[in-house]
C-alpha cells in the first residue's frame, strides 16, 4: 500500500517551512495535535483549569486507552508523566538493590540512565555490567545469556535501550525479553526513540517496564511521556515519590498506594499536553505502525546510501536491523559545524555528543556525530536537500 505523503504533509504545517530531519529530537506535530492542545488551553482560560479538565475527562482517559492500544496492554498498565526520563526513573528508583546485585545494560544505553545506575550503585553496592555488542554492533544475545548464567551475585535487572539516541541501531529487544523471562529477571526497556517509528508491542517483547516520550517519533507535545508497567511486577515496585494521586491517605498514620500504574504519576499535570499526547498516538495508529516503520526505514536507508556516496563522509549506524536515525561525520569538519551549515539552509538535524555515549562511541574511536532522523512525512527531495548542503571534507595537508 502506498503511503499518502501528501496527506501527511498537509496535516503537518511545519513541512512548508523546513526540512525537518530532527525527529529523534522533537518531531513536527500534526495540526490535529496542535488544535487539541490549543483548544484545551482556550477552554482553561474560559472556564477554569479544573473545570476544563472535568469537561475533558473522557479525552484524558482516551490518552491511556490509545497508549494501551499502541503498546498492546491495558489502560491500567500505563502512567502518563512529563517525559521519558521521569518514566524510566520512576521505574528504576522503585526497585531495591543490595550489595552485589547486578544490573545488566547495553553499550547503547542513554546517558541519563547510566548516571542513575552509577548513583544507585554507589548508594547500594549494586554492580553495573555492560553487555558486549555482537558482530553487527547490536547487543550480543549470547553475551547476555552467558552473563545471566554465570558470575557472582544475582542479576537484579536487565535495563537496555531499544534504539540509541546516537545511532540507527535497533537492539534485539524480543530476544532480550525471552532471556529475561527464562531467568526471571525484570526487564526495563528504554523505548524513547522507538515509539512512533517502529511497531512496539510489550507482549511480543516481553518487557516488564517500558519508558517512552511523546515529542519524538510520536509527534506529541513536548513535556509528555509514559511508563508501561506489567501488572505482575507492580506490587514489587515502591514508587520513589508518592502524593495524594499516587496513594490515598486512609488513616492519620496510614496510606495505601494505588493499585494501577498511575502510582507512578503525580497529581498536577499539563492536561492540554496530555490530551495532545492521546491525539498524537491515535494519529499514529491511524497510519498504522507497521506502515510507518516501513516508510521510515526505507527513507533512512536511502539517506545512508546518498551519504555513503559522498567523498569524505562516513555513516556510522550499526545493527542487524536499523531504523530512522542516521549518523555521520565529514572528514575534517566538526559535527557542530556541519549541523550549523545545514541549519542555515533550513535543514534541521542535531549533534550526538561522544561524551554522552561513553559506553559506545569512544570505544569505536568516534567523535561527535551529526544525527539526521527521518519521519514518514519527509520526502526524497528533503533527503537530497540535506545531502546537497553537507559541506565538503577538509583534507589536512
Ligand atoms: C534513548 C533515549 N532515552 C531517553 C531519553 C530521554 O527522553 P526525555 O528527554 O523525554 O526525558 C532520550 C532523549 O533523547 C533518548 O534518546
Amino acid at each position: 500500500m502506498l503511503f499518502d505523503i501528501e496527506r501527511a504533509r498537509r496535516d503537518t504545517p511545519g513541512t512548508a517551512h523546513v526540512a525537518h530531519l530532527n525527529n529523534a529530537g522533537s518531531a513536527l506535530p500534526p495540526s490535529q495535535v496542535t488544535e487539541a492542545v490549543v483548544t484545551h488551553l482556550r477552554r482553561e482560560a474560559q472556564i477554569g483549569g479544573y473545570e476544563a479538565a472535568a469537561e475533558a475527562a473522557a479525552q484524558v482517559e482516551r490518552t491511556y486507552a490509545a497508549i494501551a492500544q499502541l503498546l498492546g496492554c491495558a489502560p491500567d498498565d500505563v502512567a502518563v508523566v512529563e517525559n521519558a526520563t521521569r518514566a524510566w526513573d520512576m521505574a528504576f528508583y522503585a526497585m531495591t538493590f543490595r550489595p552485589g546485585d547486578r544490573i545488566l545494560t547495553s553499550r547503547a544505553e542513554y546517558a541519563s540512565n547510566v548516571i542513575a545506575f552509577l548513583q544507585l550503585a554507589a548508594r547500594t553496592g549494586a554492580v553495573v555490567e555492560v553487555v558486549d555488542d555482537d558482530e553487527h554492533g547490536q547487543l550480543s544475545v549470547a553475551d547476555l545469556r552467558r552473563r545471566l548464567g554465570e558470575g557472582a551475585g544475582q542479576v537484579r535487572l536487565i535495563a537496555i535501550t531499544h534504539v540509541p539516541t546516537h545511532g540507527g541501531l535497533v537492539n534485539p529487544a524480543e530476544q532480550v525479553g525471552e532471556l529475561s523471562r527464562d531467568a526471571e529477571v525484570p526487564f526495563l526497556l528504554d523505548a524513547c526513540q522507538s515509539m512512533g517509528q517502529l511497531a512496539v508491542n510489550v507482549e511480543a517483547i516481553g518487557c516488564d517496564l517500558l519508558s517512552a516520550t511523546g515529542r519524538k517519533f510520536l509527534r506529541a507535545p513536548r513535556g509528555t511521556g509514559f511508563l508501561y508497567v506489567r501488572p505482575s511486577i507492580l506490587d514489587q515496585l515502591e514508587p520513589p515519590f508518592l502524593d495524594l494521586h499516587a496513594a490515598t491517605w486512609t488513616a492519620p498514620d496510614r496510606y495505601v498506594v494505588r493499585p494501577d500504574a498511575r502510582r507512578f504519576e503525580n497529581w498536577e499535570t499539563n492536561v492540554a499536553a496530555k490530551i495532545g499526547l492521546g491525539v498524537a498516538v491515535d494519529y499514529a495508529l491511524s497510519w498504522g505502525l507497521a506502515a510507518i516503520e516501513k516508510r521510515v526505514t526505507a527513507l533512512a536507508e536511502g539517506l545512508r546510501e546518498r551519504l555513503n556516496g559522498l567523498d569524505g563522509v562516513q555513516v556510522h549506524d550499526r545493527g542487524a536491523r536499523r531504523c530512522g536515525i542516521v549518523t555521520f561525520t565529514v572528514d575534517g569538519v566538526g559535527a557542530q559545524d556541519v549541523h550549523r551549515r545545514l541549519t542555515d539552509r533550513r535543514v534541521n538535524t542535531s549533534v550526538s555528543r561522544a561524551e554522552q555515549a561513553r559506553f559506545d562511541l569512544p570505544g569505536r574511536g568516534l567523535p561527535d556525530l551529526v544525527r539526521a532522523s527521518v519521519h514518514y512525512y519527509n520526502t526524497e527531495d528533503e533527503l537530497d536537500r540535506l545531502v546537497g548542503a553537507v559541506p565538503a571534507p577538509v583534507v589536512s595537508a
